[in-house]
């Protein structure tokens, strides 16, 4: 098994501007639904909006096991004032060996348009060049999500390619748009 690049007994808090990207537990189970049953939030993901509770337990079942074996790590995203679980953003399929990673994100509908994944994904990313020393990150996005990709745009990302009905979902074939961002590409926030 290949070493994983996060030590520890589960994923280290990470601050950015007016959103901590979080540990996801037991007592996330009916925000994390909320996000992933919703159509409007499922819209270009990779498989139909959940219609079952019990999908989020098993997602934060799953997010435990990767965050074991190293391969996939997902953080809840928190904001406001109490702080609720408004969405999760992800480093999957994660390559020690060629230092690369997908990103993967999803945000709930009431909360589009005010750049919090904006402020959630810098932070991602400044932990992804910064501490784990990746060299890639890359986002796999239907064509027609345009806040995905000026989502990705505005952080620096680059068009490398377009895959032609790469994936099924609800019978309809889907292409995918990659994306890639290196780190010499990436600008870090200034401090
Ligand atoms: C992709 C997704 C996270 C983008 O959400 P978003 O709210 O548009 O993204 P941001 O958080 O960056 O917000 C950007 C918007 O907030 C505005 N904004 C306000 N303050 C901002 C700030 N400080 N920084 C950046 N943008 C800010 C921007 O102008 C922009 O508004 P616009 O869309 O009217 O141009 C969201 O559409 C989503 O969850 N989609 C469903 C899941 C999905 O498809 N995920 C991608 C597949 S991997």
């Amino acid at each position: 098994m290949p070493m994983a690049l996060i030590e520890g007994d589960k994923l280290p808090t990470l601050k950015g501007d007016g959103v901590r990207l979080r540990w996801l537990d037991d007592g996330d189970v009916a925000a994390l639904y909320e996000v992933f049953s919703d159509a409007r939030v499922m819209r270009y993901w990779s498989t139909p909006p959940w219609t079952d509770r019990g999908e989020a337990a098993r997602m934060i079942e799953r997010v435990r096991q990767h965050f074991t074996n190293g391969t996939l790590y997902q953080w809840g995203i928190g904001a406001g004032t109490p702080e609720r679980l408004i969405g999760t953003c992800t480093l999957a399929y994660v390559d020690t060996q060629n230092r690369r990673a997908e990103i993967g994100f999803a945000l709930r509908h009431d909360c589009w348009g005010r750049g919090f994944m904006s402020c959630a994904l810098s932070a991602l990313l400044q932990y992804a060049f910064e501490t784990l020393n990746l060299h890639r990150i890359e986002a796999d996005v239907d064509p027609r999500n345009a806040p995905c990709i000026a989502l990705l745009d505005r952080l620096g990302f680059q068009r490398e390619g377009l895959l032609r009905e790469r994936w099924i979902v609800n019978d309809e074939y889907n292409d995918t748009v990659f994306y890639g961002l290196l780190r010499r590409e990436w600008s870090a926030p200034v401090a």
